[in-house]
């Protein structure tokens, strides 16, 4: 099986090394690609945002699957360009990646489909933000309806902010304060069947001790052994299934990763968002513990032929991963920084997110740099991994997160 991989992050990364496991593959293209895919992968230097430049490429490759990794290419409808095109396609139609493209559709089918998730309204004018933020209280919830790059959503105690970020978008989606542990859980369907992965936990402030702006995540961490036992039959039965079952009612059957960011309340389950597309860093630590070939799996998903009793095989191993982000990173990342002294180390992967070569120099080029996994018998050997790569790395001003999965390895060796 011939594949072509778009995108160029750590979750990228991640995926072509599973994909380069499955014995089926014969061949791995990627664009555009970095330097840690390009070790791995032939990479491809096209325009990805030209949907036509990318069929062409599939076409020219022979390519059998084309795997999206990131959300933007979908909502430009770079699946409905290649299923025109007859190549099989992971990843939702424009219309169906309006689950992660627009708040309010998500919310609209959440309702149709008896989905559990925060109440809200959704609003265009000041009079109505106001009367949406006093009709719930602090703390507020405010989100562009539009997708903004981890930038659209503010949780604040601070009425007159909550006002600010909401009248910097024509439409918002204001809504109740959800309050419990987050938990990520992804489904992979077809159109009409889904089949869950097991679930992890991103870090999505940028310190320790949940401090700081949000950004797009510092660290995950996979299996959750504080989570209930049945989170993953329970996220079938009231998210994943309704919302695809809604979906093909709708005419618009998603067919890709249908990513469920949860939050476990005192009163239950509850969505916090869709993705439309792999979480990141959460793919970091799923697919090395993923024993299930990953080429054949997205290639039945894209063409209808999964089926319910499918179960996926996990390694019992854990995983952490731990972003190293460039110094002022979120608010402004300075980039061109060297980046030495990676070492695959035993137990240990790290992959690139924004790494760039510039005259033989592995360099930094986006906020975040790279992502090192670390696997182990438990959350503390896998921590051990991960944090003992990561600290052989160099690059001036960088950071990273010294807590990702401490908690969670605490109260596991507590058990
Ligand atoms: P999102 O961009 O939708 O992933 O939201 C970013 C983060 O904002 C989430 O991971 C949560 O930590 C937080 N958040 C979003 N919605 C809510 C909510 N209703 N209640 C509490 N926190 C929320
Ligand atoms: N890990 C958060 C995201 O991928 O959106």
């Amino acid at each position: 099986m011939k594949i072509l991989l778009i995108g160029s992050g750590g979750r990228e990364h991640a995926l072509a090394a599973a994909l380069n496991r499955d014995p089926e593959l014969t061949e791995l293209h990627v664009t555009p690609g970095n330097p840690g895919i390009a070790a791995i992968a032939t990479c491809h230097t096209i325009n990805v945002d030209e949907n036509a430049a990318v069929v062409a490429l599939a076409q020219k490759l022979n390519i059998d699957l084309v795997v999206v990794g990131p959300e933007k290419p979908l909502v430009n409808g770079l699946a409905d360009a290649l299923k025109a095109a007859d190549i099989p396609c992971f990843g939702p139609s424009q219309a169906a990646a309006q689950l992660e493209g627009s708040k309010d559709f998500a919310k609209k089918v959440m309702s149709d489909a008896g989905v559990p998730t925060a109440r809200s309204f959704t609003c265009r004018t000041q009079a109505e933000i106001e009367k949406a933020l006093d009709a719930f209280g602090a703390p507020y919830v405010v989100k562009h309806d539009g997708l903004a790059a981890g930038k659209g959503v503010v949780v604040t105690e601070d009425r007159d902010l909550a006002i600010e970020h909401a009248l910097q978008s024509q439409q918002v989606v204001i809504e109740e304060f959800l309050d419990g542990p987050e938990v990520s859980l992804f489904g992979i369907s077809d159109g009409t069947t889904v089949i869950a992965m097991q679930p992890a936990q991103d870090f999505k402030r940028a310190f320790d001790g949940d401090l700081g702006p949000n950004t797009g995540g510092m660290g995950a961490y996979s299996p959750l052994p504080w989570a209930p036992d049945d989170i993953i039959e329970e996220t079938l039965e009231k998210v994943l299934n309704p919302t695809v079952k809604e979906m093909a009612a709708r005419g618009t059957p998603f067919v890709g990763l249908l990513y469920a960011g949860l939050a476990l309340t005192s009163k239950g389950t509850r969505v916090i968002e869709f993705n439309a597309r792999f979480g990141d860093p959460e793919t970091e630590v799923l697919l090395p513990r993923l024993n299930t070939p990953l080429a054949q799996l997205l290639f039945k998903a894209a063409t209808g032929a999964l089926t319910a009793n499918m179960k996926l095989d996990w390694s019992a191993d854990s995983a952490v991963t731990v972003v190293l982000a460039s110094k002022g990173y979120p608010a402004s990342p300075q980039v061109g920084e060297p980046i030495m002294g990676i070492h695959e180390l035993e137990g240990s992967s790290v992959f690139h997110a924004g790494t760039t070569m510039a005259g033989g120099v592995l360099q930094s080029a986006g906020g975040r740099v790279l992502a090192v996994t670390g696997m182990g018998s438990d959350l503390t050997e896998a921590r051990d991994k991960a944090y003992r790569a990561i600290s052989r790395i160099t690059l001036r001003g960088s950071h990273f997160r010294s807590d990702i999965a401490l908690n969670a390895a605490i109260a596991e060796k507590g058990n």
